[in-house]
């Protein structure tokens, strides 16, 4: 089984790979696949609830689905994400829905949205035992606050300021941290001054691991971001499947005798 400490110690060794799953099968393809960590993404918000951005995906939504992919998997580290305002406006409300991703759904370790105000309580959480993996750059949840996915720390303060974030989360206890959509060279400035693990979402090949959300890497999304790469076409397959399922029953070839069973005693029932 991946920890924690796993991923510290792998830092500058060996690439980290980490991508989202929401569901049980998916996660033990995910699993089967030797990744090392699966992240239970607020991104399920668009690539499996329906909704147009992570707003509205709640604690629960995000619990159900972690427990989930615990149950399924034994191997890769499960790490679930805090939904927008579920963290950071109560320290002790914080800690309890932190809390309860590994209480109730056997998470090994929370993933928050950083920024200024998740400094202390990044240090709170790991205190108290709740591992946090930071996430820092483009943070979906500021999307009303930044106008749009944009690139970050594109300028030279915005640079200097994410370094600093990046440093005061380590020292307070973070594990890892998310680097999303920044320059590449941002991204290996910071993995250079760290000693925890960077992964990274658009932010080049330098970071210790990279992580891409699973609907994009199997060709499930109806848009991706322009960091991401397409591995497979699952939806054409998943096409093909269900166009296979409407024509046999249309024409009749399914269910087959195969797929049915006849009792005699049933005959005289009518
Ligand atoms: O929610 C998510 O899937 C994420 C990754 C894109 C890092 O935060």
């Amino acid at each position: 089984m991946t920890t924690t400490r796993d991923l510290r110690e792998a830092a500058g060794e060996e690439p980290i790979t980490m991508l989202t799953a929401y569901d049980a099968p998916t996660a033990t393809v995910v699993e089967a696949a030797g990744v090392d960590v699966i992240l239970v993404g607020d991104s399920m918000g668009n690539a499996v609830l329906g909704y147009d951005d992570t707003l509205p995906v709640t604690v629960d939504e995000v619990k159900s689905r972690t427990a989930a992919v615990a149950r399924a998997t034994d191997e890769p580290l499960v790490v679930a994400d805090m939904p927008f305002l579920s963290f950071g406006v109560d320290e002790s409300d914080s800690v309890e829905q932190a809390g309860r991703m590994l209480k109730e759904a056997d998470a090994d370790a929370v993933k928050l949205e950083s920024g200024p105000h998740t400094v202390d309580l990044t240090e709170r959480l790991v205190e108290l035992g709740i591992p946090v993996m930071a996430h820092l750059g483009l943070t979906p949840q500021h999307v009303n606050q930044l106008g749009g996915y944009h690139r970050q720390g594109t300028d030279e303060d915005a640079a200097a300021e994410l370094l600093e974030l990046a440093e005061a989360h380590a020292e307070a206890g973070a594990f890892a941290l998310v680097l999303e959509h920044v320059p590449a060279n941002l991204a290996s400035s910071v993995t250079e001054a760290l000693s925890i693990p960077t992964i990274g979402i658009g932010a080049g090949p330098e970071t210790d691991g990279q992580v891409l959300v699973i609907n994009d890497v199997l060709g499930l999304s109806d848009r991706a971001p322009p960091f991401a790469e397409q591995f497979g076409d699952v939806r054409a397959e998943m096409r093909d499947a269900v166009d296979g399922f409407r024509e046999a029953v249309e024409d009749g070839s399914f269910p087959a005798e195969e797929h049915s069973h006849y009792e005699s005693d049933v005959d005289d029932v009518y």
